[in-house]
């Protein structure tokens, strides 16, 4: 008896406990009604903070409510370092460095989405580790123009691959919990004037180039935040752009996660409230010192847009709108209570970053030096006694600069040293400057602690070089672009395409005195190659994080077969890209817009995008130039043969699909990998369209003398155009032919199929 009535009083205290548990503390109830929930319980303070930063980096949660805070970090290369409150400077922690891993230009060469969906993984794997709900990226803007400072951080010149690419990051970032941030939303295409450029577009161009990576984000990937980026679009700054937020991305793509602002991006109250921005952060980035005191409680998003609820100017439906976002963000990431633990430089992730670099790195060229060798590459460590390495890049940590992707990484090896590790006592390795470029290696604290002072003349050094190369059998000349200033680094573009500090000479004297030169470039941008005819092999290597040296020796060795492939054109001369010959670049002082910076006034630069779709291939398509190298192009150390394109059926309707199938043979002597791509070309159109435009790659894996057959399929989406009087996208009945081949040059096979 006792025993029943004590059972009774358990069950009874149990069940009251369970209904005093609130919704929004009830992982068993969908999100939504815990969002809900949540926002009923909130006063209009603790709604007004949740909008708006508190710290250089995080912004609060409900305290209260037992709601955590919502920490961001960089991204998109691998998770930076803790800095401190309201600084940039780094904290000094000593346990916050990470695996870096290669930039993203890299991840986009590989034309491998499984590559993606390993990146993903890992480095979100680094973001939960260190606790981050938040992770800002992966970058998306396209690479109009190769003098972006930034386009080492994004994913090159075409819509559909950066769209394919984007998908498997942010479905592996958010596997652990955290957010990506996908950035920059949008129409960020170039550093030079980057908080008050207002590209003029028109709507065609805007959907079918500029956009794509970004709806496959939101509505493939599930992003759960977007960062609006600095600039302008249509007059209006896009942290307050009904069109582009509200209109385009929450209404018409569905957008339910959160508007970030690029750090400072955010301009009046008014505006950002209707406009369309969840989250303001970074106002005042300049150290906090160029604002108002209690700077964050004057945020634009805090106490000004309390002040206009107080006075009842405006109503709170967007401020609730807000709110409901961020709490939905937090439900998915620090108060999912399944999400993993993740973890920090593991074997895992280390092996990541030098499996995506070796797949990121592209073979340009591989010639034989004389008549009747063997291609310059793979290096022959049985034949080969003496190896020069010339260069800065050989010797210079990378994972350190270039703006808010720079990095404290666990480890850099760098590229002379990863190839003096694998070439161990079977040759010599000597080394020689050649040039001095950037001796710089601080970045917000984080030091590199190379001394990279040199004081011989740039014609001691060349003549260095010179003399060693006389008596080499190979010479790797390691140069390219790095992370200062005017090079690949945020905050500032390129002021040319050609390659700085003399790097031309230095290669020129090289070329002169040996035929066994092997060109790398490390950068995240075509550089011109005024002598690319007197040497026989040229490599393009990206910035490779952790594992750097490691994966360029696997591929100069022979140990990796090369398999990335150019995700941007490598233009011969900046008349080459529709952006400089046609477009504007950098834009002309709007008579009517006016901006505002930190206070201050500022010209509006118009920029027009006149060379509208053609961007990249598109423009060497319609214009028949000859890049130095074309985009989708990428040797191997064996070679691939492609039989004839045939179509499963000859005609589709509207609704249908069509399988376009190529067989590919390895007729080489070693297993390599192709990067198979399918254009497609509508032969007749209403509208003017590019030649052909990409709309499906594979990546396969060929063992020597076996054939694959190589199919994509294709259906509406890979026959449209945007139609902008109809505002819809529209597939034209009538033939489309299917190019397929290993880069926009070199098609192999065309089939055509109708659309009915
Ligand atoms: C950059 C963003 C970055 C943010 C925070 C801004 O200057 O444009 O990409 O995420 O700073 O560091």
């Amino acid at each position: 008896m006792k025993k029943t009535i004590l059972f009774a009083a358990v069950l009874a205290m149990a069940s009251t406990a369970m209904a005093q548990t609130p919704v929004y503390l009830d992982n068993a109830k969908p999100i939504e009604e815990r969002v809900k929930d949540a926002l009923s319980r909130m006063t209009l303070r603790e709604k007004i903070n949740m909008i708006h930063a508190q710290s250089k980096f995080s912004s609060p949660g409900v305290p209260r409510l037992g709601i955590p805070e919502v920490w961001t970090t960089d991204g998109p290369h691998g998770i930076r370092t803790e800095v401190l409150w309201d600084e940039w400077d780094q904290a000094g922690w000593t346990n916050d460095s990470i695996t870096a891993f290669p930039a993203l230009t890299c991840l986009a060469a590989t034309w491998d989405p499984e590559m993606s969906a390993l990146y993903g993984k890992s480095i979100g794997e680094e973001a939960r580790f260190r606790n981050k709900t938040v992770l800002l990226g992966p970058g998306v803007n396209i690479y109009r123009t190769p003098l972006n400072g930034r386009n080492f951080e994004y994913m090159g010149e075409d819509p559909y691959l950066s769209s394919q690419m984007v998908v498997p990051y942010v479905k592996g970032v958010q596997a652990n919990g955290v957010a990506t941030c996908v950035k920059h939303y949008a129409l960020n295409n170039n550093e030079l004037n980057r908080n008050n450029t207002n590209p003029i577009l028109d709507e065609r161009t805007l959907r079918e180039i500029y956009l794509p990576a970004f709806k496959a984000a939101v509505q493939e990937g599930g992003t759960w935040s977007i960062m609006c980026s600095y600039n302008l679009y249509g007059g209006k700054w896009l942290s307050e752009n009904d069109y582009l937020l509200n209109q385009v991305l929450k209404k018409e793509w569905g957008f339910d996660g959160v508007v970030i602002s690029d750090w400072g991006a955010v301009h009046n109250t008014e505006g950002t409230i209707k406009g369309g921005l969840d989250l303001e952060y970074g106002s005042w980035t300049n150290g906090l010192s160029g604002g108002p005191k209690n700077v964050y409680d004057s945020y634009f998003m805090a106490q000004p847009y309390m002040d206009l609820i107080q006075q009842g100017k405006i109503g709170t439906d967007e401020l609730n709108d807000k709110c409901s976002r961020i709490l939905r963000m937090i439900f998915r990431t620090g108060m999912n209570p399944n999400r993993p633990f993740g973890s920090i430089n593991s074997e895992a992730h280390i092996s990541a970053a030098r499996t995506i670099g070796q797949n990121g790195i592209v073979l340009l060229k591989n010639d034989a030096p004389a008549k009747k060798q063997p291609k310059l590459l793979p290096i022959d460590l049985n034949k080969t006694k003496k190896i020069l390495v010339v260069g800065e890049n050989a010797i210079k940590m990378m994972t350190v600069g270039g703006g808010s992707s720079s990095l404290k990484a666990q480890h850099e090896v760098l590229l002379l040293d990863g190839i003096k590790a694998r070439v161990g006592n079977a040759a010599e390795v000597v080394y020689e400057r050649g040039y001095l470029g950037d001796a710089g290696g601080e970045y917000n604290g984080v030091v590199t602690g190379q001394n990279l002072k040199d004081d011989r003349t740039p014609e001691k050094m060349i003549a260095d070089a010179v003399e060693a190369a006389k008596t080499a059998d190979i010479v790797l000349f390691i140069g390219g672009l790095n992370k200062a200033d005017h090079q690949d680094a945020e905050g500032a573009d390129r002021e040319h395409l050609a390659l700085p500090y003399n790097q031309d000479a230095v290669i020129n004297a090289l070329a002169a005195v040996t035929k066994k030169l092997a060109v790398v470039i490390v950068s995240g941008n075509a550089v011109e190659m005024p002598w690319v005819k007197n040497v026989p092999a040229i490599v393009q290597d990206w910035y490779l994080g952790s594992e750097a040296g490691n994966s360029l020796a696997d591929v100069l060795m022979g140990d990796v077969n090369p398999s990335g492939h150019l995700p941007f054109t490598y233009y011969a001369t900046l008349d080459q890209c529709g952006a400089h010959a046609e477009g504007e670049y950098p834009g002309t002082v709007s008579p009517t817009v006016k901006g505002q910076f930190f206070g201050h006034e500022v010209p509006v630069y118009d920029m027009k995008y006149n060379e509208g779709l053609f961007v990249g291939y598109r423009y060497i398509d319609k214009n028949n130039l000859k890049p130095t190298f074309p985009f989708g192009h990428g040797l191997s150390y064996t070679t691939f043969s492609y039989g004839k394109a045939t179509v499963d059926q000859k005609e589709i309707t509207a609704n249908g699909k069509v399988t376009v199938t190529i067989p590919v043979t390895n007729t080489g002597a070693r297993e390599g990998k192709e990067v198979v791509q399918f254009y497609v070309q509508d032969v007749q159109s209403s509208l003017v369209r590019p030649m052909k435009e990409l709309k499906g790659f594979k990546k396969v894996s060929i063992k020597p003398g076996e054939t694959v057959n190589v199919s994509v399929t294709l259906d509406k989406s890979a026959l449209s155009y945007y139609d902008d009087t109809k505002k819809a996208w529209v597939a034209e009945p009538g033939t489309f032919n299917v190019l397929v081949g290993a880069s926009s040059q070199d098609i192999k096979s065309t089939v055509a199929f109708e659309l009915k």
